[in-house]
Protein backbone atom coordinates (compact mmCIF):
# COMPACT_ATOMS: atom_id res chain seq x y z
CA UNK A 1 0.00 0.00 0.00
CA UNK A 2 1.46 3.34 -1.18
CA UNK A 3 1.19 5.59 1.94
CA UNK A 4 0.57 9.35 2.13
CA UNK A 5 2.88 11.30 3.99
CA UNK A 6 1.42 13.03 6.95
CA UNK A 7 3.44 16.22 8.48
CA UNK A 8 3.79 16.29 12.05
CA UNK A 9 4.41 19.27 13.91
CA UNK A 10 4.62 18.70 17.66
CA UNK A 11 4.62 21.50 20.51
CA UNK A 12 6.11 20.92 23.75
CA UNK A 13 9.05 17.89 23.94
CA UNK A 14 8.70 16.89 27.84
CA UNK A 15 7.41 13.72 29.29
CA UNK A 16 4.37 14.05 26.34
CA UNK A 17 6.64 14.94 23.50
CA UNK A 18 8.80 11.65 23.88
CA UNK A 19 5.70 9.12 24.24
CA UNK A 20 4.00 10.95 21.13
CA UNK A 21 6.76 11.52 19.04
CA UNK A 22 7.91 7.11 19.74
CA UNK A 23 4.56 6.30 18.94
CA UNK A 24 4.72 8.20 15.47
CA UNK A 25 8.11 6.83 14.62
CA UNK A 26 6.42 3.39 15.20
CA UNK A 27 3.11 2.88 14.58
CA UNK A 28 3.66 1.91 10.62
CA UNK A 29 5.78 -0.73 11.65
CA UNK A 30 2.87 -2.50 13.45
CA UNK A 31 -0.40 -0.33 12.38
CA UNK A 32 -2.08 -0.76 8.32
CA UNK A 33 -2.70 2.70 8.18
CA UNK A 34 -3.14 4.83 5.19
CA UNK A 35 -0.56 7.30 6.31
CA UNK A 36 3.25 7.52 6.97
CA UNK A 37 3.74 9.94 9.44
CA UNK A 38 6.79 12.57 9.31
CA UNK A 39 8.01 14.09 12.13
CA UNK A 40 8.55 17.52 10.26
CA UNK A 41 8.70 20.33 12.79
CA UNK A 42 9.41 20.17 16.86
CA UNK A 43 9.03 23.15 19.41
CA UNK A 44 9.97 23.93 22.76
CA UNK A 45 10.93 27.00 24.80
CA UNK A 46 14.66 26.57 25.21
CA UNK A 47 16.63 26.42 22.00
CA UNK A 48 19.30 23.80 22.53
CA UNK A 49 16.94 21.58 24.18
CA UNK A 50 14.57 22.42 21.16
CA UNK A 51 17.34 21.26 18.53
CA UNK A 52 18.76 18.50 20.62
CA UNK A 53 15.71 17.06 20.96
CA UNK A 54 15.19 17.33 16.88
CA UNK A 55 18.64 15.53 16.24
CA UNK A 56 17.53 12.58 18.69
CA UNK A 57 13.90 11.69 17.48
CA UNK A 58 15.06 12.75 13.95
CA UNK A 59 12.25 16.45 13.59
CA UNK A 60 13.46 18.15 10.37
CA UNK A 61 13.43 21.59 12.05
CA UNK A 62 12.70 23.12 15.52
CA UNK A 63 11.57 26.34 16.27
CA UNK A 64 10.96 27.95 19.79
CA UNK A 65 7.35 29.48 18.36
CA UNK A 66 4.61 27.64 18.51
CA UNK A 67 2.98 30.41 15.92
CA UNK A 68 5.71 29.11 13.62
CA UNK A 69 4.38 25.22 13.63
CA UNK A 70 0.79 26.10 13.36
CA UNK A 71 1.40 28.84 10.28
CA UNK A 72 3.96 25.87 8.64
CA UNK A 73 2.09 25.05 5.55
CA UNK A 74 4.06 22.02 5.42
CA UNK A 75 2.51 20.71 8.63
CA UNK A 76 -0.53 18.73 8.45
CA UNK A 77 -1.13 17.89 12.45
CA UNK A 78 -0.66 20.00 15.42
CA UNK A 79 0.34 17.68 18.71
CA UNK A 80 -0.51 20.05 22.09
CA UNK A 81 1.89 18.71 24.37
CA UNK A 82 2.52 21.91 26.76
CA UNK A 83 1.35 22.43 29.91
CA UNK A 84 -2.46 22.74 30.08
CA UNK A 85 -2.75 26.63 29.93
CA UNK A 86 -1.09 27.19 26.21
CA UNK A 87 -3.48 24.09 25.17
CA UNK A 88 -6.45 26.52 24.07
CA UNK A 89 -4.52 28.87 22.54
CA UNK A 90 -2.18 26.82 20.06
CA UNK A 91 -5.72 24.59 19.22
CA UNK A 92 -7.71 27.29 18.09
CA UNK A 93 -4.52 28.88 15.82
CA UNK A 94 -4.46 25.67 14.59
CA UNK A 95 -8.13 24.61 13.53
CA UNK A 96 -8.01 28.04 11.96
CA UNK A 97 -5.53 27.31 9.86
CA UNK A 98 -7.11 23.82 8.65
CA UNK A 99 -4.57 21.52 10.93
CA UNK A 100 -5.75 18.16 12.23
CA UNK A 101 -5.18 18.35 16.27
CA UNK A 102 -4.18 15.81 18.92
CA UNK A 103 -4.34 17.80 22.26
CA UNK A 104 -3.15 16.14 25.71
CA UNK A 105 -5.18 15.72 28.21
CA UNK A 106 -7.25 17.96 29.97
CA UNK A 107 -8.81 19.43 26.99
CA UNK A 108 -8.17 22.60 28.86
CA UNK A 109 -8.02 24.52 32.15
CA UNK A 110 -11.79 24.66 32.90
CA UNK A 111 -14.83 23.79 30.69
CA UNK A 112 -15.65 27.46 29.57
CA UNK A 113 -12.07 27.47 27.53
CA UNK A 114 -13.23 23.93 26.64
CA UNK A 115 -16.21 24.41 24.72
CA UNK A 116 -13.97 27.56 22.84
CA UNK A 117 -11.85 25.03 21.89
CA UNK A 118 -14.51 22.63 20.72
CA UNK A 119 -16.36 25.26 18.48
CA UNK A 120 -12.87 26.51 16.72
CA UNK A 121 -12.80 22.76 15.86
CA UNK A 122 -16.22 22.00 14.80
CA UNK A 123 -16.53 25.19 12.87
CA UNK A 124 -13.07 24.47 11.20
CA UNK A 125 -14.22 20.67 10.56
CA UNK A 126 -10.85 19.83 11.16
CA UNK A 127 -10.04 15.82 12.55
CA UNK A 128 -9.21 16.32 16.80
CA UNK A 129 -8.93 14.23 19.62
CA UNK A 130 -7.51 14.31 23.15
CA UNK A 131 -4.54 12.20 24.19
CA UNK A 132 -6.58 10.29 27.02
CA UNK A 133 -4.47 6.94 26.28
CA UNK A 134 -5.59 4.79 29.33
CA UNK A 135 -8.30 3.88 27.28
CA UNK A 136 -5.92 2.30 24.75
CA UNK A 137 -4.82 -0.44 27.37
CA UNK A 138 -5.89 -3.73 25.72
CA UNK A 139 -7.16 -4.89 28.69
CA UNK A 140 -8.81 -1.37 29.85
CA UNK A 141 -10.20 -1.60 26.32
CA UNK A 142 -11.20 -5.74 26.61
CA UNK A 143 -13.10 -4.21 29.69
CA UNK A 144 -15.11 -2.05 27.38
CA UNK A 145 -15.72 -5.34 25.65
CA UNK A 146 -17.08 -6.75 28.10
CA UNK A 147 -19.03 -4.20 29.29
CA UNK A 148 -21.14 -3.43 26.05
CA UNK A 149 -21.55 -7.33 25.40
CA UNK A 150 -23.53 -6.61 28.43
CA UNK A 151 -21.45 -9.79 30.74
CA UNK A 152 -21.60 -7.59 33.81
CA UNK A 153 -25.56 -6.99 33.52
CA UNK A 154 -26.81 -4.21 35.20
CA UNK A 155 -24.22 -2.06 36.39
CA UNK A 156 -24.28 -0.54 40.28
CA UNK A 157 -20.80 0.19 41.15
CA UNK A 158 -17.86 1.79 39.41
CA UNK A 159 -14.87 2.80 41.63
CA UNK A 160 -11.87 4.44 40.57
CA UNK A 161 -8.48 5.71 42.17
CA UNK A 162 -4.96 7.41 41.32
CA UNK A 163 -2.13 7.55 43.41
CA UNK A 164 0.83 9.25 43.58
CA UNK A 165 3.31 10.46 46.55
CA UNK A 166 5.55 13.19 44.85
CA UNK A 167 4.28 16.31 46.13
CA UNK A 168 4.90 15.21 49.64
CA UNK A 169 7.77 16.96 50.33
CA UNK A 170 7.33 20.77 51.25
CA UNK A 171 10.53 21.58 49.23
CA UNK A 172 8.81 20.66 45.96
CA UNK A 173 8.03 23.91 43.78
CA UNK A 174 5.36 25.34 41.85
CA UNK A 175 5.95 26.35 38.15
CA UNK A 176 8.51 25.69 35.49
CA UNK A 177 9.41 22.45 33.67
CA UNK A 178 7.12 19.29 35.19
CA UNK A 179 6.05 21.41 38.55
CA UNK A 180 4.00 23.51 36.35
CA UNK A 181 1.20 21.16 37.56
CA UNK A 182 1.72 22.79 40.98
CA UNK A 183 0.93 25.86 40.16
CA UNK A 184 -2.53 26.42 38.89
CA UNK A 185 -2.54 29.19 36.60
CA UNK A 186 -0.28 26.87 34.28
CA UNK A 187 -2.36 23.83 35.68
CA UNK A 188 -6.08 24.72 35.99
CA UNK A 189 -6.59 22.39 39.04
CA UNK A 190 -4.35 19.85 40.80
CA UNK A 191 -4.89 15.90 40.92
CA UNK A 192 -8.81 16.78 39.59
CA UNK A 193 -7.55 17.79 36.33
CA UNK A 194 -4.65 15.81 36.13
CA UNK A 195 -5.40 12.37 37.27
CA UNK A 196 -9.18 12.13 38.02
CA UNK A 197 -9.58 13.51 34.24
CA UNK A 198 -7.96 10.07 33.57
CA UNK A 199 -10.44 8.01 35.09
CA UNK A 200 -13.29 10.21 34.79
CA UNK A 201 -12.78 9.57 30.94
CA UNK A 202 -12.43 5.42 30.93
CA UNK A 203 -15.49 5.68 33.36
CA UNK A 204 -18.22 7.60 31.26
CA UNK A 205 -16.73 5.37 28.12
CA UNK A 206 -17.55 2.59 30.06
CA UNK A 207 -20.16 3.45 31.89
CA UNK A 208 -22.35 5.99 30.64
CA UNK A 209 -22.55 9.93 31.42
CA UNK A 210 -22.12 11.07 35.46
CA UNK A 211 -24.96 13.48 36.32
CA UNK A 212 -24.49 14.46 39.60
CA UNK A 213 -21.04 14.40 42.06
CA UNK A 214 -20.44 15.87 45.77
CA UNK A 215 -16.77 16.04 46.24
CA UNK A 216 -14.06 17.01 49.07
CA UNK A 217 -10.72 18.26 48.18
CA UNK A 218 -7.79 19.14 50.18
CA UNK A 219 -4.84 21.32 49.87
CA UNK A 220 -2.00 19.92 52.38
CA UNK A 221 0.73 22.21 51.87
CA UNK A 222 -0.28 25.81 51.46
CA UNK A 223 2.33 27.31 50.06
CA UNK A 224 5.11 26.67 47.68
CA UNK A 225 8.23 28.53 46.15
CA UNK A 226 7.18 29.36 42.32
CA UNK A 227 10.29 28.71 40.15
CA UNK A 228 8.66 31.14 37.53
CA UNK A 229 8.35 34.07 39.77
CA UNK A 230 11.25 33.31 42.54
CA UNK A 231 8.82 33.56 45.44
CA UNK A 232 7.01 31.72 48.02
CA UNK A 233 3.37 31.83 46.79
CA UNK A 234 0.08 30.15 48.03
CA UNK A 235 -0.65 27.05 46.45
CA UNK A 236 -3.89 26.93 44.50
CA UNK A 237 -4.41 23.32 43.44
CA UNK A 238 -6.10 20.53 45.21
CA UNK A 239 -3.28 18.19 46.38
CA UNK A 240 -5.94 15.27 46.78
CA UNK A 241 -10.04 15.04 45.47
CA UNK A 242 -12.23 12.85 46.56
CA UNK A 243 -15.82 12.38 44.93
CA UNK A 244 -18.92 10.00 45.00
CA UNK A 245 -20.95 10.46 42.15
CA UNK A 246 -24.03 8.73 40.35
CA UNK A 247 -24.32 7.70 36.52
CA UNK A 248 -27.46 8.53 34.32
CA UNK A 249 -27.85 4.67 34.64
CA UNK A 250 -28.42 4.54 38.20
CA UNK A 251 -25.01 3.06 39.57
CA UNK A 252 -23.03 4.67 41.83
CA UNK A 253 -19.43 6.21 41.83
CA UNK A 254 -16.64 6.37 44.02
CA UNK A 255 -13.60 8.01 43.17
CA UNK A 256 -9.73 9.03 45.12
CA UNK A 257 -6.69 11.00 43.94
CA UNK A 258 -4.27 12.37 45.80
CA UNK A 259 -0.37 13.03 44.92
CA UNK A 260 0.21 12.31 49.08
CA UNK A 261 -0.28 8.21 49.44
CA UNK A 262 3.03 7.81 50.10
CA UNK A 263 4.29 4.38 48.31
CA UNK A 264 2.37 4.76 45.53
CA UNK A 265 4.03 6.06 42.09
CA UNK A 266 1.06 5.86 39.75
CA UNK A 267 -1.60 3.30 40.87
CA UNK A 268 -4.50 3.82 38.85
CA UNK A 269 -7.18 0.99 39.76
CA UNK A 270 -10.63 0.51 38.90
CA UNK A 271 -13.02 -1.65 39.73
CA UNK A 272 -16.85 -2.23 38.01
CA UNK A 273 -19.38 -4.32 40.03
CA UNK A 274 -22.52 -5.53 38.06
CA UNK A 275 -25.52 -7.81 38.77
CA UNK A 276 -23.76 -11.29 37.02
CA UNK A 277 -20.48 -10.01 36.71
CA UNK A 278 -17.29 -7.90 38.25
CA UNK A 279 -14.17 -6.05 36.58
CA UNK A 280 -11.02 -4.67 38.18
CA UNK A 281 -7.87 -2.97 36.62
CA UNK A 282 -4.66 -2.08 37.78
CA UNK A 283 -1.85 -0.25 35.87
CA UNK A 284 0.53 -1.54 37.79
CA UNK A 285 0.04 -4.99 36.09
CA UNK A 286 -1.84 -3.11 32.85
CA UNK A 287 -1.67 -6.10 30.86
CA UNK A 288 -3.93 -7.91 33.07
CA UNK A 289 -7.59 -8.33 33.71
CA UNK A 290 -9.15 -9.31 36.72
CA UNK A 291 -12.43 -10.91 35.99
CA UNK A 292 -15.45 -12.49 38.33
CA UNK A 293 -18.62 -14.62 36.59
CA UNK A 294 -21.14 -15.16 38.96
CA UNK A 295 -23.01 -17.50 36.64
CA UNK A 296 -19.60 -20.18 36.42
CA UNK A 297 -20.49 -23.29 38.28
CA UNK A 298 -19.69 -22.77 41.98
CA UNK A 299 -17.47 -25.21 42.49
CA UNK A 300 -14.47 -23.50 40.28
CA UNK A 301 -16.25 -19.64 40.75
CA UNK A 302 -13.71 -17.01 41.18
CA UNK A 303 -11.46 -14.15 40.37
CA UNK A 304 -9.77 -15.23 37.09
CA UNK A 305 -6.63 -12.98 36.09
CA UNK A 306 -7.00 -12.65 31.99
CA UNK A 307 -3.53 -12.13 30.54
CA UNK A 308 -4.56 -9.81 27.66
CA UNK A 309 -1.96 -10.81 25.36
CA UNK A 310 -3.85 -13.79 22.89
CA UNK A 311 -4.35 -12.27 19.26
CA UNK A 312 -8.07 -12.08 19.80
CA UNK A 313 -8.12 -9.30 22.00
CA UNK A 314 -7.51 -5.39 21.38
CA UNK A 315 -4.77 -4.48 19.52
CA UNK A 316 -2.71 -7.74 20.44
CA UNK A 317 -3.04 -8.83 17.09
CA UNK A 318 -0.61 -5.80 16.11
CA UNK A 319 2.44 -7.06 18.67
CA UNK A 320 4.14 -9.99 19.18
CA UNK A 321 2.88 -13.76 20.28
CA UNK A 322 0.32 -14.95 22.90
CA UNK A 323 1.43 -14.97 25.93
CA UNK A 324 3.96 -12.13 25.56
CA UNK A 325 2.52 -8.64 26.98
CA UNK A 326 2.79 -4.66 25.81
CA UNK A 327 3.17 -1.68 28.46
CA UNK A 328 2.55 1.78 28.66
CA UNK A 329 4.28 3.08 25.44
CA UNK A 330 2.07 1.37 22.73
CA UNK A 331 -0.79 2.90 24.21
CA UNK A 332 0.70 6.18 22.74
CA UNK A 333 1.51 3.88 19.58
CA UNK A 334 -2.57 2.49 19.33
CA UNK A 335 -3.91 6.08 19.89
CA UNK A 336 -1.59 7.48 17.02
CA UNK A 337 -3.61 4.70 14.93
CA UNK A 338 -6.74 5.12 15.84
CA UNK A 339 -6.07 9.12 15.42
CA UNK A 340 -4.61 8.49 11.76
CA UNK A 341 -7.36 5.95 10.81
CA UNK A 342 -10.02 8.13 11.78
CA UNK A 343 -8.56 11.00 9.93
CA UNK A 344 -7.97 8.56 6.47
CA UNK A 345 -11.68 7.36 7.02
CA UNK A 346 -13.35 10.95 7.88
CA UNK A 347 -14.64 9.36 10.91
CA UNK A 348 -13.19 11.20 14.47
CA UNK A 349 -11.79 8.89 16.80
CA UNK A 350 -12.63 8.90 20.26
CA UNK A 351 -11.98 10.82 22.45
CA UNK A 352 -12.98 14.15 20.22
CA UNK A 353 -12.61 17.44 21.94
CA UNK A 354 -16.27 17.68 22.39
CA UNK A 355 -16.08 14.26 24.85
CA UNK A 356 -13.39 15.49 26.48
CA UNK A 357 -15.64 18.68 26.72
CA UNK A 358 -17.74 16.39 28.88
CA UNK A 359 -14.90 15.14 31.19
CA UNK A 360 -14.06 19.00 31.72
CA UNK A 361 -17.81 19.60 33.14
CA UNK A 362 -17.28 16.58 35.42
CA UNK A 363 -14.21 18.11 36.71
CA UNK A 364 -15.73 21.72 37.16
CA UNK A 365 -18.68 20.07 38.61
CA UNK A 366 -16.20 18.31 41.41
CA UNK A 367 -14.22 21.27 42.15
CA UNK A 368 -17.18 23.60 42.64
CA UNK A 369 -18.96 20.89 44.62
CA UNK A 370 -15.85 20.47 46.93
CA UNK A 371 -15.94 24.70 46.97
CA UNK A 372 -19.81 24.68 48.08
CA UNK A 373 -19.62 21.75 49.89
CA UNK A 374 -22.48 20.63 48.11
CA UNK A 375 -24.03 18.02 45.50
CA UNK A 376 -23.66 19.73 42.09
CA UNK A 377 -25.45 18.94 39.41
CA UNK A 378 -23.07 17.89 36.25
CA UNK A 379 -23.94 20.56 33.05
CA UNK A 380 -24.55 19.01 29.94
N1 LIG B 1 -1.86 11.34 28.68
C1 LIG B 1 -1.16 11.27 29.81
O1 LIG B 1 -1.15 10.28 30.52
C2 LIG B 1 -0.34 12.47 30.24
C3 LIG B 1 0.78 12.29 31.08
C4 LIG B 1 1.54 13.41 31.40
C5 LIG B 1 1.18 14.66 30.93
N2 LIG B 1 0.05 14.80 30.15
C6 LIG B 1 -0.34 16.13 29.64
O2 LIG B 1 0.60 16.49 28.62
C7 LIG B 1 0.84 17.89 28.65
C8 LIG B 1 2.35 18.13 28.81
O3 LIG B 1 2.79 17.51 30.01
P1 LIG B 1 4.29 16.97 30.17
O4 LIG B 1 4.30 16.07 31.34
O5 LIG B 1 4.80 16.45 28.88
O6 LIG B 1 5.02 18.35 30.54
P2 LIG B 1 6.57 18.66 30.59
O7 LIG B 1 6.76 19.71 31.62
O8 LIG B 1 7.37 17.39 30.67
O9 LIG B 1 6.85 19.29 29.14
C9 LIG B 1 6.23 20.47 28.71
C10 LIG B 1 6.87 20.94 27.42
O10 LIG B 1 6.14 22.06 26.93
C11 LIG B 1 7.05 23.05 26.47
N3 LIG B 1 6.37 24.34 26.53
C12 LIG B 1 5.83 24.95 27.62
N4 LIG B 1 5.26 26.11 27.26
C13 LIG B 1 5.45 26.24 25.92
C14 LIG B 1 5.11 27.23 24.97
N5 LIG B 1 4.45 28.34 25.33
N6 LIG B 1 5.49 27.04 23.68
C15 LIG B 1 6.17 25.93 23.32
N7 LIG B 1 6.50 24.96 24.17
C16 LIG B 1 6.15 25.11 25.46
C17 LIG B 1 8.26 22.91 27.38
O11 LIG B 1 9.41 23.43 26.74
C18 LIG B 1 8.32 21.40 27.56
O12 LIG B 1 9.05 20.84 26.50
C19 LIG B 1 -0.03 18.44 29.79
O13 LIG B 1 -1.23 18.91 29.26
C20 LIG B 1 -0.27 17.22 30.67
O14 LIG B 1 -1.47 17.30 31.41
C21 LIG B 1 -0.68 13.73 29.80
Amino acid sequence: MKKKKLNIGLIGFGFMGRTHSNAYRKVTNFFDIPYEPVLQTICGLEEDKSKAFADRWGYKTWTTDWHKVVEDKNVDVIDICVPNNVHAEIAIAAAKAGKAILCEKPLALNSEQAKTMVDAVEKAGVANMVSFNYRRVPAVTLAKKLIDEGRLGRIFHYRANFLQDWTISTKVPQGGIATWRLDVKAAGSGVTGDLLAHCIDTAMWHNGPINNVCAMTETFVKERMNVDTGKVEPVGIDDACTFFCKFDNGSLGNFESTRYARGHKALYTFEINGENASIAWDLHDLHRLSYFDHRDDSIVRGWRSIHVTDGDMPYMDKWWVPGLQIGYEHTFVHQAADFLQGMAEGKPASPTFREALATQQVCDAVLKSARNKSWEKVPR
